[in-house]
């Protein structure tokens, strides 16, 4: 049923994309981030999905969602299942915790495997200072080949994001925003209509 759903969407040039958070800070920014990018895919045509740990609220991992019998899934672990199972491809929204991607982020990545096979992923970063988080793409971009949807070169990549974007993630620069957002967005869909044709 998904499946086949997925084929007369890819049929139509229409894919899913899975924005994965890190952040479960209740005063979190990087959301505005996450909010733009999802408002700019639908605004492209396509299907934007945002897995957010502080809505999952996965536990630190036990088993992993392979490990489950299938009746016995935990609603949470399986409604992301759902999504990184539907996605054709990857958008990774990261923020630098002491230069490294936040835990959250991580735990939710170990939960499950297979639903990231041959599928192209991007990491952006974002921090409230002016490095724009850029340290922690070498350890995404390791991750993400590891579980087999390797990384493009591009992301979109911002620095001060509560100056950059106010509380309704309205950017105070569109037109900057949209050329940065299309740099990367124009490369994923390149590699994610290959993926699947
Ligand atoms: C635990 C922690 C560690 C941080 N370490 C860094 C860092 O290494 N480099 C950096 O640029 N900002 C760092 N910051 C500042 C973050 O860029 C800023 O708090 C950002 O808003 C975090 O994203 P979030 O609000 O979505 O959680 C850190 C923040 C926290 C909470």
């Amino acid at each position: 049923m998904v499946k086949n759903r997925m084929q007369k969407n890819i049929k139509k040039n229409k894919f899913n994309f899975a924005i994965i958070y890190g952040s479960t800070r209740k005063n979190r920014l990087g959301i505005r981030f996450v909010n733009y990018l999802e408002k700019q895919i639908k605004l492209k045509g396509h299907n934007p999905y945002i897995v957010d740990p502080l809505k999952a609220k996965l536990p630190l991992l036990d088993k992993r969602f392979l490990e489950y019998k299938k009746s016995n899934v935990p609603k949470n672990i399986k409604k992301i299942h759902n999504i990184l199972q539907k996605s054709n491809a990857f958008i990774v929204v990261s923020a630098e915790y002491n230069h490294m991607p936040p835990p959250a982020l991580i735990n939710i990545f170990n939960y499950y495997y297979s639903e990231f096979n041959r599928k192209p992923s991007c990491v952006c970063t974002y921090s409230s200072g002016d490095f724009a988080g850029i340290r922690v793409q070498s350890p995404l971009r390791a991750m993400l080949s590891q579980l087999g949807c390797p990384p493009i070169k591009f992301g979109m990549f911002q620095p001060n994001v509560s100056n950059f974007f106010n509380e309704k993630s309205i950017p105070s620069n569109k037109k900057d925003a949209e050329i940065r957002f299309n740099v990367f967005f124009d490369e994923l869909l390149w590699y994610t209509k290959k993926f699947n044709s």
